[in-house]
């Protein structure tokens, strides 16, 4: 029998893309059979498996251009196809990273892994077809950042990746959406619509386990969401938030309140 977490760490660290959303997707499938058994503590990683040749900068090193162009659009794609390689990461480290937690835990962030995945190939499989890869542009270096921050700390993790990053992606996405529709790109619209449904569902499944380890640890979600930010991100929230699609989330009425009267 497979140990999960030792096939999970192999996948994180694994560099090639197209090796680490093959093992993904296998993992997915076979993820019942799996022996949840931990042998060591789980390693510090400090950045995951990469492909070699992607150049890994700054934030503010990155240029911006327009869409209107099928280069520009290649460069937006290429971002995202970043954020989803990421993504993969991370879902996957949500799982690796924190023991003794229900079955379900896992079932969850596996699952959303292998969706993680699949919204990957979707993006390289653009970019293939118009002339480039994963790889062709740089990228920037800050995602895993999050994840390194929230290490040793599930309720963090749970509120801080889902809830913050990935929603993130809900509130920008529809505008994305929008400029793609604009310059006429039905193919990248297509696919963005398809990720922007799933990340709803991972941005919820983020708040079933925060709400979760709130519970164990007494606190109250919506106070307890608004410290993390606090701690770990000296409360540089972003707005405006997509409210529609938080609600369906797991955000409530109240709490999109308090955030849009504090942070936009
Ligand atoms: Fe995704």
């Amino acid at each position: 029998m497979n140990c999960l977490f030792s096939e999970i760490e192999q996948i994180i660290l694994c560099k090639d893309p197209t090796d680490k959303v093959k093992a993904t997707r296998n993992l997915a499938k076979g993820f019942i059979k799996k022996h949840i058994e931990y042998k060591r503590p789980p390693l510090e990683i400090t950045l995951p498996g990469y492909p070699t040749r992607l150049a890994l900068v700054a934030p503010r090193a990155l240029k911006r251009r327009g869409i209107d162009t099928q280069e520009g659009r290649n460069v937006l794609m290429h971002a995202i196809a970043h954020i989803e390689f990421n993504a993969i990461n991370l879902a996957l480290d949500a799982a690796y990273r924190f023991i003794d937690q229900p079955f379900d835990y896992y079932v969850d962030w596996v699952k959303v892994a292998d969706d993680e995945a699949r919204h990957f190939q979707m993006i390289r499989r653009y970019l293939n077809l118009n002339g480039c890869d994963y790889g062709d542009y740089p990228a920037h270096n800050g995602l895993w950042d999050m994840a390194v921050k929230t290490q040793h700390d599930i309720l963090a993790r749970m509120a801080l990746v889902p809830r913050v990053l990935e929603a993130r992606g809900l509130d920008v996405t529809p505008g994305m959406i929008r400029r793609l529709d604009g310059a006429g790109d039905t193919e990248a619209v297509e696919i963005l619509n398809i990720i922007y449904q799933d990340e709803i569902q991972h941005v919820d499944i983020g708040s079933k386990w925060f709400f979760h380890h709130c519970a164990l640890r007494e606190l109250e979600p919506r106070t307890a969401f608004i410290s993390m930010i606090e701690k770990h991100m000296h409360g540089e929230l972003r707005g405006p938030f997509n409210v529609e699609a938080r609600l369906k989330a797991g955000f409530d009425k109240i709490e999109m309140q308090q955030l849009e009267s504090k942070y936009s």
